[in-house]
């Protein structure tokens, strides 16, 4: 065993202290397959099995009917999705872990046939020209319709509502995901957003919505217990096209960001290879840290040695692992032990059940079989 790894140190964030720095990234996994999209026992037995995580970030939970964008994807606004989710944050808190709840919504990424064939809404009526993981299976995405501002301020009133509700179903916080190219990020950029009022224009007029949501959420609850996730070099995928004014607008609202007390901000590595992508700047984390003065965790792509690297560095505070948290639930400890890693399946990373899911074996459990 080896605990002396930077990833392993605990880490103090806002009021809470967290056992390490090994963080899981949230991860969509499409098993809330029942009408009212609800977690139940399987996600808590999921989530326990991975409560050694300093934190983990659930997958995104749709804030709204119409921020769903993807089948069997759990929600947070009504009282029984609220209801269901307590049993996952009693688990993993039995299992002395901490969880935060990520907040979602698609905009443009969503379909018609999740909404009676209502238009998805996004910041302008633009198409990302992806596809749609529907009950129907994959199908091309549409043109979307553009918010008034009365859907803007209910959409920021749902989610102060996701985040009360999920005080209430027993979260440590909330990630704001305002990345990967869903609603926020559609404002961001100036490929999908040609609004001319408030929410539109400038570079501070494309942030303003995210802004507006921090505000509404901090009257429900501490600021330090919530988090944001952003993804600044996000071309090619999603449906996202960076331009000129995307790396100043990623600039302009992290350094704003530093006027809050956040638990943290979240931030990916670019997905693609950005050698052939103008504008695309390497290593997030390397601009940022100088810019953001709170607590910064850095994801994707990370295995344990850059993980530690960077921390070691100083560019992160801690790491967020998506992909090996699916297929080592005790990830911290494989870290710990300088074990192999299991590889994971990405046939089952969204297909219903517990194959793929829960039957991922821990290390004692390994040795047992
Ligand atoms: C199955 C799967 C589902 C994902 N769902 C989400 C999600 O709901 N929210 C999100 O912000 N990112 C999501 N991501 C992105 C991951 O959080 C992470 O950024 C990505 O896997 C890269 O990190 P890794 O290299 O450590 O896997 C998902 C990734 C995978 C593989």
């Amino acid at each position: 065993m080896s605990t002396n790894q930077p990833l392993l140190q605990p880490i103090e964030v806002g009021d809470l202290t967290l056992k390490n720095r090994v963080w899981m990234a949230p991860m969509t996994r499409s098993r809330a397959a029942n009408p009212e999209n609800k977690v139940f026992e399987l996600h808590e037995e999921y989530y326990r099995q991975r409560a050694s995580a300093g934190l983990i970030i659930t997958e995104g939970s749709q804030v709204s009917p119409r921020g769903v964008g993807y089948i069997n994807t759990p929600g947070i606004y009504s009282a029984a999705q609220t209801e269901a989710w307590k049993g996952v944050t009693k688990a993993v808190h039995e299992a002395n872990g901490h969880i935060f709840i990520q907040l979602w919504h698609v905009g443009r990424m969503s379909h018609p046939d999740f909404h009676n064939g209502a238009l998805p809404l996004s910041a302008s009526a633009t198409n990302p020209n992806s596809k749609s993981y529907t009950p129907e299976g994959f199908k091309e995405t549409v043109t979307a319709q553009e918010m008034t501002l009365e859907d803007i301020k209910s959409t920021i009133q749902d989610f102060k509502n996701a985040a009360k509700n999920a005080m209430e179903a027993g979260f440590d916080g909330v990630e704001i995901h305002s990345s990967n190219g869903y609603l926020f990020h559609q404002f961001f950029n100036g490929t999908s957003n040609f609004r001319t009022d408030e929410y539109g224009g400038s570079i501070e007029n494309k942030a303003r919505i995210l802004f507006d949501v921090i505000d509404a959420i901090k009257e429900v609850m501490p600021e330090n217990r919530i988090g944001l996730r952003l993804n600044p070099s996000l071309n090619g995928v999603f449906g996202m096209t960076m331009d000129e004014e995307t790396i100043p607008t990623f600039d302009y609202i992290i350094k704003k960001l530093n006027d809050y007390d956040l638990a943290y901000l979240h931030l990916s590595e670019p997905f693609t290879d950005v050698s052939k992508i103008p504008f695309a700047e390497q290593h997030i984390a390397k601009r940022y840290r100088p810019m953001y003065h709170g607590k910064l965790v850095i994801n994707s792509g990370f295995d344990q040695e850059k993980g530690n690297e960077i921390i070691e560095e100083g560019f992160a505070d801690a790491v967020a692992f998506g992909k090996p948290f699916i297929s080592n639930p005790d990830l911290p400890e494989r870290f710990a032990s300088h074990v192999e890693l299991a590889k994971w399946d990405e046939s089952t990373f969204y297909t219903p059940g517990e194959k793929g899911f829960t039957d991922y074996p821990s290390l004692q459990e390994a040795k047992v079989d």
